[in-house]
C-alpha cells in the first residue's frame, strides 16, 4: 500500500483560535446555566476535549458512537447508533459536539433523536463545516471553520481509521495513492 499524500488545509493555530471563539460564545450563551455536551465518536473526541477546557460553565459530558461511512469516503446516508449516551438529558441543555458537518444527515438524525428525550434545549456545535455538500436542512448553532468539498483528515477525522492524530486538518489525495 502506497503512502497517502496530504497537504495542510487548516493550521493548528487557526483551529485553536476557532475553538476559543466557539467556547466563548457557548460560555456567554449559557452563562449561569448548565449544559450536557455530547461528543460524537469517534471523530468528535479531539474537539470536545479542547472545547470543554475553554468553557467556564458547568458541564456534563457523554458520548455517542455513530457510524455512517464505514471505510469509504462517501456517506451511506444510513446513520447507525452503535453506542448511546448514559446520561438522562430530560430538562437539560444538550449541545451535540461534532467534528464535521458534511451532508448533515448525521446531525439531522441525532437532533431529531434528542428532541424526543424531553431536553430543555438541543443545540449543535461543529469545528468544521462543508456547507456545499449539504443534503438535508440543519441549523448549526455554533459553526466552526468552513472548508471546501475535499476529503479531510486530522484533528480527530479519519480515513479508514488512520490520521486522527494529525494536529492540523489535512487534505488527503487518494488518487495519488
Ligand atoms: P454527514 O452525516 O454527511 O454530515 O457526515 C458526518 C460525518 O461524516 C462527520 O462527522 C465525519 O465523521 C464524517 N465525514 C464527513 N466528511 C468527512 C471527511 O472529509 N473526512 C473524514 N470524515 C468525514
Ligand atoms: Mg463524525
Amino acid at each position: 500500500m502506497g503512502k497517502d499524500i496530504y497537504e495542510v488545509l487548516v493550521s493548528r493555530e487557526e483551529i485553536e483560535n476557532k475553538v476559543r471563539e466557539l467556547a466563548k460564545q457557548i460560555s456567554n450563551d449559557y452563562d449561569g446555566k448548565k449544559a450536557v455536551l455530547i461528543g460524537i465518536l469517534k471523530g468528535g473526541f479531539v474537539f470536545l476535549a479542547d472545547l470543554i477546557r475553554q468553557l467556564d460553565i458547568s458541564v456534563e459530558i457523554d458520548f455517542m458512537v455513530v457510524s455512517s461511512y464505514g471505510n469509504s469516503t462517501e456517506s451511506s446516508g444510513n446513520v447507525k447508533i452503535i453506542k448511546d449516551i448514559d446520561i438522562d438529558v430530560s430538562d437539560k441543555n444538550v449541545i451535540i459536539v461534532e467534528d464535521l458537518v458534511d451532508t448533515g444527515i448525521t446531525l439531522r438524525c441525532l437532533k431529531d433523536l434528542f428532541l424526543t428525550r424531553s431536553p430543555a434545549s438541543v443545540k449543535i456545535c461543529t469545528i468544521f463545516d462543508k456547507p456545499s455538500r449539504r443534503k438535508v436542512d440543519i441549523h448549526i448553532d455554533y459553526d466552526g471553520i468552513i472548508i471546501p468539498d475535499e476529503f479531510v483528515v486530522g484533528y480527530g477525522l479519519d480515513y479508514a481509521e488512520k490520521y486522527r492524530n494529525l494536529p492540523e486538518l489535512c487534505i488527503i489525495n487518494l488518487d495519488k495513492d
